[in-house]
């Protein structure tokens, strides 16, 4: 029988790049975390994808079981410390090591600050920047005791441009960045890199529903990013693969912008203007 094809993320890396590794991706049943989950999978780790809902498995289980990848799922709640570490001691105890974490899960949606409520804070906060810390603290124990292991963080640019509505996400991810920084340094001694990602918009159901909910809201966004469109998801889990696989061994503490110039300086003048200059005498 044939190798099945390779998801379009992971078509550029070496079949074997992750091969004998044990990956955690947290929200990696839908969305991007979907996608970076099949690409690890498919170059040849051992994939655990952990969410709240087990619905969000199913698909990328059938999927694997039909490649002939090796995939499991767990149901948690990031926002949970005792689950993160109850996860991290169960994949520990079936695999004895973790070699990459994904934390990938996010919840989002769109409100005036004055008007978000003191749960609508805390739900956002709780699964970007708590989970995001108590799934590091968990499993970075296991790499620290390993002396080696890669970490991905997924945050989004509004982490450092700021933007309206978004006060929970942009903060919790402004927050994953100085983890991502922090941590990077703290842990390089034990041979643990520790890199984020910020991509620009790109489809899923997630921000479809929360973030551009009609077509006319869609469009606004993607006239306002110079390369004309959103990313696709193997766009971005292409890179996300590329900072966790060995070709980034020396790159830690960084975070790579894949947002197809979105988050460049607003133009003043429309682009490809040019003025003329304005001289003495000349009429106003
Ligand atoms: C105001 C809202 C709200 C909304 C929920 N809340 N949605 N407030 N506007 N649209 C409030 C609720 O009223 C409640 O507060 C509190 O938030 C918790 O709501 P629950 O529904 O109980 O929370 P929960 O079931 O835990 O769900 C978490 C969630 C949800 C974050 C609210 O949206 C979710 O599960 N999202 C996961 C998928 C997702 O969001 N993906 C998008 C990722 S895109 P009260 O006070 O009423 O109790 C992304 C970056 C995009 O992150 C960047 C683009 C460039
Ligand atoms: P998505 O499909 O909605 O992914 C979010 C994932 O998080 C889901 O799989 C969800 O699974 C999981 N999750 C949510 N709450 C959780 C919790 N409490 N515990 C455990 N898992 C939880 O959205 P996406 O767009 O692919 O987002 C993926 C990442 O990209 C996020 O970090 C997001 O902030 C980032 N991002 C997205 C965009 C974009 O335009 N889409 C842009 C920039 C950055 P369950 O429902 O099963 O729990």
């Amino acid at each position: 029988m044939s190798a099945p094809p390779l998801p379009e993320s992971a078509r550029w890396l070496p079949a074997e790049t992750f091969s004998g590794q044990v990956a955690v991706v947290t929200g990696g049943g839908t969305g991007l975390g979907l996608q970076i989950s099949r690409g690890l999978a498919a170059l040849g780790a051992t994939v655990v994808v952990a969410s709240r809902d087990p619905a969000h498995h199913a698909a990328l289980r059938e999927e694997a079981a039909t490649a002939g990848w090796r995939v499991e799922s767990e149901a948690f709640d990031v926002r949970e410390a005792s689950a993160v570490d109850e996860l991290a001691r169960r994949v520990l105890e079936r695999h004895g090591e973790v070699d990459l974490l994904v934390n990938n899960a996010a919840g989002n949606f769109v409100c005036p600050a004055e008007r978000l409520s003191t749960n609508a804070w805390r739900a956002v906060l709780g699964i970007v920047l708590d989970g995001t810390f108590y799934a590091s603290r968990a499993f970075g124990k296991a790499m620290i005791a390993a002396q080696r292991g890669t970490i991905l963080n997924v945050v989004a640019t509004y982490a450092w441009t700021g933007m309206p509505g978004v006060v929970h996400s942009a903060s919790a991810k402004a927050g994953v960045l100085a983890m991502t920084k922090t941590l990077a340094a703290e842990w390089a001694r034990f041979g643990v890199r520790v890199n984020a990602i910020a991509p620009g918009p790109f489809e899923s159901q997630g921000a479809a529903q929360n973030l551009w909910p009609d077509e006319a809201t869609r469009e606004r966004i993607e006239q306002g990013i110079p390369l004309g469109r959103f990313a696709t998801t193997d766009e971005v889990a292409a890179q996300c693969l590329h900072l966790c696989a060995p070709v980034s061994d020396y790159v830690t503490g960084e975070c790579l912008v894949v947002d197809g110039g979105g988050s460049l300086g607003r133009p003043f003048w429309e682009a490809g203007t040019r003025l003329k200059r304005k001289r003495e005498g000349d009429a106003s």
